[in-house]
């Protein structure tokens, strides 16, 4: 694993932008499951401005949703489909048509988890795995405990993530309890993985993640052990 520390937010979010540049030039066709959350927004503006510069080109990604709430239609403000297409796929000039969703609203979510994996698996697995850092080490919805084999499958949210995503829903009580999530197994195998982390309250979950041991209890942790992990972080979440 490397370790990025910046001065500030916007600097962490030029650096992961440059990088990710920098992936999509060596290898357009990437596969890209790209975190929703506030961390990476400011790394998918400086991308959207490259993009509307000629200076990248999206246009044969293929981006791959992380993670749904259950039950929470596409057409939902909330839904992270749209989070997802609205922030990352439409501004930065990815094909609509080459994203391919995780349904939270699908009849069926355990054969919606098993088409997800072959889609992946079909495309040769991630390349790039853009990642946000929950408070308890949650990557994904991949909540505490996650062992590093688990699979893409419905979850139930732990308690601070509830917590941290009731901001979102108008309160703890309106959050969905449930999620699909991209296994830990396809995250943790991806080619290249960027993790951002930006604010003093990631402090200790960042510690615990670059300092170890690895274990399921704190899922994030396992990228410590991956050379192809590289962690974003500014000083007010590293210190
Ligand atoms: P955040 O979310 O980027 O909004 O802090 C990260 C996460 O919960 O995975």
């Amino acid at each position: 694993m490397e370790l990025i520390v910046t001065e500030s937010y916007d600097e962490l979010s030029r650096r992961a932008a440059e990088l990710f540049a920098g992936l999509v030039l060596e290898l357009p066709e990437a596969a890209v499951v790209a975190a929703t959350g506030n961390t990476p927004m400011g790394m998918y503006k400086e991308l959207a401005r490259l993009a509307e510069r000629g200076e990248l080109d999206c246009s044969r990604l293929r981006v791959f949703q992380l993670d749904a709430y259950l039950g929470v239609p596409p057409s939902d403000s909330r839904s992270l489909e749209g989070w997802t297409l609205r922030s990352f796929v439409l501004p930065l000039g990815a094909r609509r048509d080459r994203f391919v969703p995780l349904r939270g609203d699908a009849p069926d979510p355990e054969r919606e988890c098993r088409e997800y994996e072959s889609a992946v698996r079909k495309a040769g697995g991630f390349d790039v795995a853009i990642l946000g850092l929950g408070p308890n080490g949650h990557l994904g919805f991949n909540e505490p405990p996650s062992d590093p084999g688990a699979r893409t499958r419905l979850v139930e949210i732990a308690e601070e993530s509830l917590e941290s995503n009731a901001r979102y829903w108008g309160g703890r009580d309106r959050v969905p309890r449930w999620a699909l999530t991209a296994g830990m197994d396809l995250l943790l195998s991806a080619r290249r993985i960027l993790l951002l982390v930006s604010g003093e309250t990631k402090r200790e979950v960042l510690r615990r993640t670059v300092e170890g041991p690895a274990c399921p209890d704190v899922p994030s942790s396992y990228l410590a052990t991956l050379p192809q992990a590289t962690i974003l972080a500014d000083r007010a979440a590293r210190g």
